[in-house]
Formats: structure tokens, C-alpha cells, sequence
């Protein structure tokens, strides 16, 4: 049962004026790949394929993550009536496909499935999270903020799950770090660059996942602040089994927010000219990370990781 449905979201409420172009582009990225969730679905109840619970939660999570894209993509008309939802999203399905024939998990079991889900989760409900506070138009708020939560309550899912096969399947903490990272750090592969290029770019023009990735990440990075990191690391270290508060979680948070920064500025460059924040201050905000330079701040996380 889904926990709100989008004709309880108030959309007369919507506010042109209050509009942040540059959030427009996002937005309509995020909408394709929140309604391709029926996709992973399939994937997961494959990989899951003798566990009925799962399979059970795995269906109604699909439904809320397509109910996500549609709500977007509603909210990205009202913001640019001249755009296509259900055009740019069968250009989006024709041209991004996960495998569906798999009969177990690219993550190499079924602990490793689920705490990259759990890595997917974090990201998305930081994000939304992020996007709601960066914008002014208040229906993108309230759909932000019903999005976010919903993460959240799918990363407790896939984590319950998680911590069930962990008990069997008895993966170590390095193998689940590492799978962790690798699942972050396909942040930047083709699943968001082509949902950006489909979303934003016109039919003619031909897919350059460096200048999406680039393209969608500078203006998504710009949203984030360093609270929102604080709260993504700790659900991270929760994921992989480590405390989720702590210097620990403190001296990561640190080197994320220093490492994403770089990024974006790399992003920026790449786009050519660099995006103004919305709305929010520069650096600093809630949250406040220690000033420290990205190479004492590893050098301190590696002594502590041993
Ligand atoms: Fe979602
Ligand atoms: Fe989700």
C-alpha cells in the first residue's frame, strides 16, 4: 500500500514565479528513472526468486518508486507545459536497459543486492531531501519531501533484508565497503546522464554521457549541503555495519563534502560556466564540517579504518 497518493498533493498550489530554471532539467532526469523502478523489479524478483517476502515488499516499493516519477513528471509540465513526460520516457526505455535475464545479482550475492539497494536509497532520499530545501515553489517542496520520506522508509526495507542474508551469507566488512563504494560510484555512469540527455536534449542531438553527467551532476551537487551529507554517511555506515554517528562518520562526511565539491567544480568547468546555488548560501549552512584539507582528512580516515 503506498503512503500517499499524487492526487493528495496540492498542485494548485503551484507557483511559477517561485520556479528555479535551473532545477527544471533535474527534475525531468529524476522523473525518468524513478518510473523505470518497474525495470529493477523485475531484476530483484529474479535475483529473489524463492524468497516470497521479498518479493511481496519488492513489488509495492516498485509502485512507489513509479508513483515518484510520475509525480515529477507532473510537477515538470506544470513548471515547462511545452515538455512530453510520457514522449521523454519512451525515448528514455527505448534507449536504457538493465538486464532482466539475470538469475542472481550482479553484486555477487544477495547481501551485496541489498546493500547497494540500501546505497540507492541513501542517495535518493539525501537528494530529495536537498531538492526540497533548495527550491521555493512549494508543490516541488511537498513532492520533494513525500519522496524523501518514502526513500527513507525503502532503505529501512532493503536493510532489514540485508541484515536477514547477512546472517547467512556472512560477508565482511571490506567486501561490504567495497561493494558500498562501487554502487556510489556508479553515480556517474549512463542511467542519470541518459535520463538527463532524454529529458532535456532534443531527439536529433547524440548521447554524450561525459557532458550529461556533467551537465546534471553541477546543478545537482549545487543543491546539496553539508547536513545532507551527515545524514547520507550515516546511513551509509549503517548499510555496511559500521556506527553511524561518530568521528568516524564525522571524518567521512568531512572528505565527501570536500570530495564532491571538487567534482562539482570539475562538472562546472566541463559545463563551461559554473551554476549558481539556489536559494541557499554559499558553503557552510547547517551540519558545519571541521575545516580540513581532502588529504588530511583521508590520511585521518585511513588511520582509523586501520
Ligand atoms: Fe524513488
Ligand atoms: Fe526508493
Amino acid at each position: 500500500m503506498k503512503h500517499w497518493h499524487i492526487d493528495q498533493v496540492d498542485w494548485d498550489m503551484f507557483d511559477p514565479s517561485r520556479v528555479e530554471p535551473a532545477l527544471i532539467p533535474l527534475v525531468k532526469a529524476a522523473a525518468m528513472v524513478e518510473r523505470n523502478g518497474t525495470d529493477y523489479a523485475i531484476y530483484l524478483n529474479r535475483v529473489f526468486a524463492d524468497d516470497p517476502d521479498f518479493q511481496g515488499a519488492v513489488e509495492n516499493w516498485a509502485t512507489e518508486e513509479v508513483q515518484h516519477g510520475d509525480a515529477l513528471g507532473r510537477w515538470a509540465v506544470l513548471a515547462d507545459p511545452a515538455w512530453n513526460y510520457e514522449a521523454a520516457f519512451a525515448r528514455y526505455k527505448a534507449g536504457y536497459a538493465i538486464p532482466l535475464d539475470a538469475d542472481a545479482s550482479v553484486r555477487g550475492s544477495r547481501t551485496g543486492e541489498l546493500i547497494a539497494r540500501c546505497m540507492v536509497e541513501t542517495g535518493t532520499s539525501s537528494y530529495y531531501t536537498a531538492l526540497a530545501e533548495a527550491t521555493e515553489e512549494p508543490v516541488l517542496q511537498q513532492v520533494c519531501k513525500l519522496i524523501a520520506a518514502d526513500e527513507y522508509r525503502h532503505f529501512k526495507l532493503f536493510y532489514d533484508h540485508m541484515r536477514r542474508y547477512l546472517a547467512r551469507e556472512k560477508i565482511g566488512l571490506l567486501r561490504r565497503l567495497r561493494i558500498a563504494a562501487g554502487r556510489i560510484g556508479e553515480s556517474e555512469d549512463d542511467e542519470l546522464a541518459f535520463a538527463y540527455h532524454c529529458g532535456n536534449l532534443p531527439e536529433d542531438r547524440a548521447f554524450s554521457r561525459v557532458d550529461c553527467t556533467a551537465a546534471y551532476m553541477a546543478r545537482a551537487i549545487a543543491c546539496y549541503r553539508p547536513h545532507h551529507l551527515q545524514r547520507g554517511m550515516g546511513m551509509i555506515f549503517k548499510a555496511v555495519g559500521l556506527k553511524p554517528r561518530g568521528r568516524l562518520s564525522d571524518l567521512a562526511t568531512g572528505l565527501a563534502w570536500r570530495l564532491l565539491q571538487r567534482r562539482r567544480r570539475s562538472f562546472e568547468a566541463r559545463v563551461g560556466r559554473a551554476l549558481p546555488s539556489p536559494r541557499l548560501s554559499p558553503a557552510g549552512g547547517r551540519g558545519g564540517v571541521a575545516p580540513l584539507s581532502v588529504r588530511k582528512a583521508l590520511s585521518r580516515l585511513r588511520e582509523r579504518v586501520g
